[in-house]
């Protein structure tokens, strides 16, 4: 059975392959590697033992889109994690989020209703609930208007999806919501890789302590959380990896229904930022240099999910802790400045 992944040598999408190619299925990646490395691929086949097919195409370019889908007419379901997902870069170039996330995704339904491929999985963002009123967040609390042009293009997403599963028969899907997925593989052969200064907290909390960053600038002390700083429900690359393949087995398993479905993806706890710090303290051994700066433009207080539906209907858990979450992150980190000492 053949899978399509879009940015498959992406972070979450490299841990995807992995587990789906544990699980038995045959993985073929497409990405442009505009945020990726080509070495992520043998990397995989380290891990698995089998190098999954790659090609090194845009998704915006519709006839290379349409030229593999007639390549590859097994194609049965197809993960899509291919996107730009900075925020902040989103807000001072929104047309680039916009051509590109949309486009992306507009391409490969087009291609669906023409070919065999009759299933999409969709990288999804809790950024679509903003604030919650109610915590934890369940999957049918409100959508809120998007702050940024990036969280925007998660809520456009799901509605075209949502669209054409309506319009088109044939053509199901399923919208996972992450909540913040942090951490790596075990082996320490594939993780995130940000490009220059890492946005998120994990990246930059490991990056500090190896010492490509001077200190860590928590933003803001003066929220309404137990110890001011806010919370955030982190999630292990590799649970959230699993919940992917689950999700690819539903549809191959009940073929015939036709069903948009969308599942929260977190662990159902909160931790604040300075948790995270001590966790990151506790396990790696290391004393980390962080000072408390301004808040940032655009941080919601505390959001966490409520995970009953996924667990029920998916039959899925995360169940790694904040530990293990942070030992894997800072073992990727060591890994990859052992590497660039080498090169
Ligand atoms: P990532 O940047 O590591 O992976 C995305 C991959 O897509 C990259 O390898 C990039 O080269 C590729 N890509 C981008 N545009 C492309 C295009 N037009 N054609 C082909 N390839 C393209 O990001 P990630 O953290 O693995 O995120 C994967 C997905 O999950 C994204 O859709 C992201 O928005 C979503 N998401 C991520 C998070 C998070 O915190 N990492 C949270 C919620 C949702
Ligand atoms: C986590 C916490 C920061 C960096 C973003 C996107 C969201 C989703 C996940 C894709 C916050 C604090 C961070 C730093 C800090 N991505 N922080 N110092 O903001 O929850 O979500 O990534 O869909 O859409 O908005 O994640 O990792 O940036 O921040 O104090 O240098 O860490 O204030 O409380 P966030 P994050």
């Amino acid at each position: 059975m053949k899978i399509l992944v879009t940015g498959g040598t992406g972070y979450i999408g490299s841990h995807t392959v992995v587990e789906l190619q544990n699980y038995g299925y045959e993985v073929v990646i497409v990405d442009n590697l505009s945020n990726s490395y080509p070495e992520v691929v043998d990397n995989i086949a380290k891990i698995t033992g089998k190098k999954p097919a790659f090609e090194k195409f845009d998704l915006t370019e519709y006839g290379k889109t349409k030229t593999f889908f007639e390549k590859h007419p097994d194609v049965e379901a197809m993960i899509h994690f291919a996107a730009y997902k900075a925020v902040g870069e989103s807000v001072a170039n929104p047309l680039k989020y916009y051509d590109n996330n949309l486009r992306s995704l507009i391409n490969l339904l087009s291609c669906m209703k023409d070919h065999r491929a009759h299933a999409l999985v969709f990288s999804s963002s809790c950024t679509v609930y903003g604030q919650p009123e109610q915590l934890p967040v369940s999957e049918d609390s409100p959508i809120q208007k998007a702050w940024s042009p990036y969280g925007n293009t998660k809520q456009i997403s799901e509605e075209i999806i949502h669209d054409s599963i309506n319009a088109h028969e044939g053509i199901n899907g399923i919208a996972l919501r992450y909540f913040n997925p942090i951490g790596a593989h075990d082996s320490a052969l594939i993780g995130e890789y940000p490009i220059g200064v890492p946005d998120n907290l994990v990246p930059y909390i490991t990056q500090t302590a190896i010492g490509k960053r001077e200190a860590l600038r928590v933003f803001g002390n003066d929220y309404d959380t137990p110890d001011g700083t806010p919370i955030r429900d982190y999630i292990h690359v590799v649970d959230l990896a699993k919940a992917h393949v689950i999700a690819v087995d539903r549809f191959i398993k009940e073929k015939n229904k036709k069903r948009f479905e969308v599942f929260n993806l977190g662990t159902g706890r909160g931790n604040t930022v300075l948790e995270v710090v001590n966790a990151f303290e506790r396990v790696s051994g290391e004393k980390l240099n962080y000072k408390i700066v301004d808040r940032r433009q655009g941080d919601v207080e505390k959001v966490w999910a409520d995970t009953s539906f996924a667990n029920k209907e998916l039959g899925w858990k995360a169940e790694r802790d904040l530990d293990d979450m942070m030992r894997t992150a800072w073992q990727w980190e060591k890994a990859l400045a052992e590497k660039e000492n080498k090169q």
